[in-house]
């Protein structure tokens, strides 16, 4: 009986349109991208963001369709690629495709995690520092990429900006273009995933932190926290830079017969001490 259960769950789960749902959700967090960059103001991040929330007529929804649309659109890719590994169709994608798509994952992440620095609040101010101080942290290539991702300490959010509308995104689209080609997708074809990310966001908002003076512990963005704990423990560049960077080579040996089996089980037990390490950021 579990294990019908069991299968039967799997079955859903491989065979659900997840990365149709995940366009659905991009163009739902793209038009009210460019809505709420209407108000939005480089030069004055936070004070921008709130009164998007306060004063402009619907403001508050449309940054919080943004926020969920955004965050949706990124947990139905994740589940997209994982159904695609559980139905064992990347071992017929070419190597560098497959890298291509690895690094797609990577950009999408980084397009997320700008949207929160953004934000300029407490959670976003913190992890724009965080982030800064891990490429400082890295020999050679760190100084360059800070400059050319978030320069944060001399430019404030302007670059990060402009990474967040333009830079990242055509990276990601060059990325995954030649996957993504292949599709036509219409929102028609998703009705009530369409009506549930509108309303939702009609009805919670999307967080917006104000600045804790001599707060001691502020969390980051939900998929940060983990390495938010583990730099108490490393040292940035370990902790920021070669922990991630292990989970991408291991997804990038996926596709090599002879390691995938051992490639399979280091992503598994990183996933699991990644979520251990969130649980104690979160219990903080
Ligand atoms: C046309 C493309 C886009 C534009 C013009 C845009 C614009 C903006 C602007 C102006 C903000 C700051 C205001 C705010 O906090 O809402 C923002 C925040 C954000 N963006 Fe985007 N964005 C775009 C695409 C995306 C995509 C594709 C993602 C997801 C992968 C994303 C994720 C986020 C997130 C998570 C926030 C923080 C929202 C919040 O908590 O308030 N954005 N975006």
């Amino acid at each position: 009986m579990a294990e019908r259960l069991r299968s039967r769950a799997r079955g859903l789960f491989v065979n659900t349109r997840w990365g149709s749902y995940g366009m659905v959700a991009l163009y739902l967090s793209l038009f009210s991208g460019v809505i709420v960059a209407l108000q939005y103001d480089p030069g004055h991040p936070y004070y921008s963001v709130s009164s998007l929330d306060i004063l402009a007529p619907f403001g508050l929804f449309w940054r919080s369709l943004h926020f969920y649309a955004s965050q949706a659109f990124f947990l139905l890719t994740l589940a997209h690629f994982l159904a695609m590994v559980i139905r064992r169709e990347h071992e017929s994608i070419a190597f560098k495709r497959w890298l291509l798509l690895i690094f797609s994952l990577v950009a999408l992440l980084l397009i997320l995690f700008t949207g929160y620095v953004l934000r300029a609040d407490a959670t976003g101010a913190s992890a724009g520092m965080i982030a800064e101080n891990i490429l400082l942290s890295t020999p050679l290539v760190g100084r360059p990429l800070n400059w050319l991702l978030f320069d944060l300490t001399q430019e404030g959010v302007k670059r990060v900006y402009a990474n967040h509308l333009v830079g990242l995104g055509l990276l990601w689209l060059v990325l995954s273009w030649d996957h993504l080609r292949h599709y036509r997708i219409s929102w028609r074809q998703s009705p009530t995933l369409v009506l549930l990310l509108v309303a939702f966001p009609a009805l919670v908002a999307a967080p917006l932190e104000p600045e804790r003076l001599g707060a001691f512990h502020i969390g980051g963005p939900w998929f940060f926290v983990g390495l938010q704990e583990l730099l108490r423990h490393l040292p940035p560049f370990w902790a920021g830079i070669v922990w991630p960077g292990l989970l991408v080579c291991a997804l990038a040996l996926l596709r090599r017969p002879a390691l995938a089996s051992r490639a399979r089980l280091f992503c598994l037990a990183w996933l699991a001490i990644y979520a251990l390490l969130t649980a104690v950021g979160l219990s903080r």
